[in-house]
């Protein structure tokens, strides 16, 4: 079954760009930096998504943990296309109305006091670097620069993100890295303790490292951090990109273990799909960031800020934070299950919310294992080398939790040797 394009038959272009031949040109005309599936994606519903030979998907990667109300949900479609005809962008010479509020409802949830609005994680994360740089110069220690960042953390593809990020690989062949990044391994106290110095402004940490292989920090770990950075009057800087807006089962992942940072980058399911980025700070960092210091010519938009707002809303009427902790019990459980019943094949799960991964032991073929999800119907990502990771929407039912566990254990079942 072919489905027709979404544009209207009158564009001039429609005709070059038939269903049938959207692979070969994508294939030839996107720079070559990712590693793409073989179809292409068309319209989506909840948490199902069909490609343009009409095939469909339960989509368990959710844009990487993005689409956190699923897609097409009726509420943000809705505030989408009715903000698109009132106004869209002003550009940050002008408060915005659904900016402020925005402003202010994240604030409330988070504990924060101010937010800087941006587009992409790895800018809000570049944001939060800059800040705690410049905080340290606006009080007179220009020297002290030093960030402690840990190994297999991941933070953006920025330079300075990529600085800050714990896999060599993404920095090789990018020329000399940004100076004053010492990483150390994650959950490893002793360690951050012993690179902790009067020269350091700031420890950036994930409350779950994502990326890295869904690795959540051992019991203590950020309640450590926090202790540290207290004691030394270093900045804890929370990458909660991948952990916030309810995808842990709390509105921030770092709420598990009851430690609150001095700023807090978002970004991924804040806007739902609509791409928005947000650094959140305490009040006392925010005489750093003075006028020209930083920013961002679509940043905090009204469309972005009002998508954003409405992921919010229906996170709070649809009690989507609660789904999360029960739900992500269901998949967190079934995947468990899988792994006991296919040892040779996985060394266990691990996550938080929905938020979880299933490890496959080494030598498996992870990403032959991702295709054969594919083959059947399920979008997976995979997280650190050999980590399937699982990133529903918030909305998914518990039948699609189920569905998800069964094709897996499909797929397991046809990798046995
Ligand atoms: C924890 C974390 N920080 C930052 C980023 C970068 O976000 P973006 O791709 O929106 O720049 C990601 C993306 O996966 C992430 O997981």
């Amino acid at each position: 079954m072919t489905l027709a394009p979404a544009y209207g038959a009158e564009s001039p272009i429609a005709e070059l760009l038939e269903p049938e031949d959207l692979l070969p040109i994508a294939e030839r005309r996107l720079v070559g930096n990712y590693r793409q599936a073989s179809f292409v994606l068309e319209r989506g519903k909840g948490c199902e998504l069909w490609d343009t030979e009409g095939r469909r998907y339960l989509d368990f990667c959710a844009g990487v943990a993005v689409c956190s109300l699923g897609h097409a949900h009726p509420r943000l479609v809705a505030a989408i296309a009715e903000q698109a005809a009132r106004l869209m962008h002003v550009s940050n010479y002008f408060y915005n109305a659904e900016n402020a509020r925005l402003a202010d409802e994240l604030c409330k949830k988070s504990g924060m006091d101010r937010a800087f609005f941006c587009n992409s994680g790895a800018e809000a994360n570049e944001a939060m670097l800059k800040l705690a740089r410049r905080f340290f110069f606006t009080r007179g220690e220009p020297d002290r620069y030093r960030v402690i960042a840990f190994d297999n953390a991941f933070h953006g593809r920025t330079l300075g993100a990529v600085a800050l990020t714990g896999t060599p690989k993404y920095r090789e062949g990018f020329g000399p890295p940004l100076a004053g990044v010492t990483h150390v391994p994650y959950g490893d106290l002793d360690a951050v303790k012993a690179a902790m110095g009067p020269d350091v402004a700031a420890i950036f940490v994930e409350p779950v490292q994502g990326e890295g292989g869904v690795i959540p920090p051992p019991k203590g770990f950020l309640p450590g951090l926090r202790s540290l950075c207290d004691a030394h009057g270093a900045l804890l800087c929370l990458d909660e990109v991948q952990t916030g807006i309810g995808r842990t089962g709390t509105f921030l992942g770092s709420e598990h273990d009851g430690v609150e940072g001095d700023a807090i980058a978002l970004a991924k399911g804040l806007g739902g799909g609509f791409p928005i980025g947000a650094l959140l700070i305490k009040e006392r960092l925010n005489s750093a960031l003075t006028p020209g210091t930083h920013g961002s010519t679509f940043g905090g938009n009204p469309l972005a800020s009002r998508a954003a707002r409405t992921v919010l809303a229906v996170l709070d009427e649809e009690k989507l934070m609660e789904g999360a902790v029960t739900k992500g019990q269901r998949l967190a459980e079934g995947l468990a299950a899988l792994a006991k019943e296919h040892p040779a094949l996985c060394v266990g799960q691990r996550g938080r919310g929905l938020l979880q991964g299933l490890t496959l032991a080494q030598g498996v073929d992870t990403r032959a294992v991702l295709g054969r999800a594919r083959a059947h119907g399920l979008l997976l990502t995979v997280a650190g080398a050999t980590t399937l990771r699982y990133t529903p929407p918030l909305v998914v039912s518990e039948a699609e939790i189920d569905e998800a566990i069964a094709i897996t254990g499909r797929v397991l079942a046809e990798m046995k040797p």
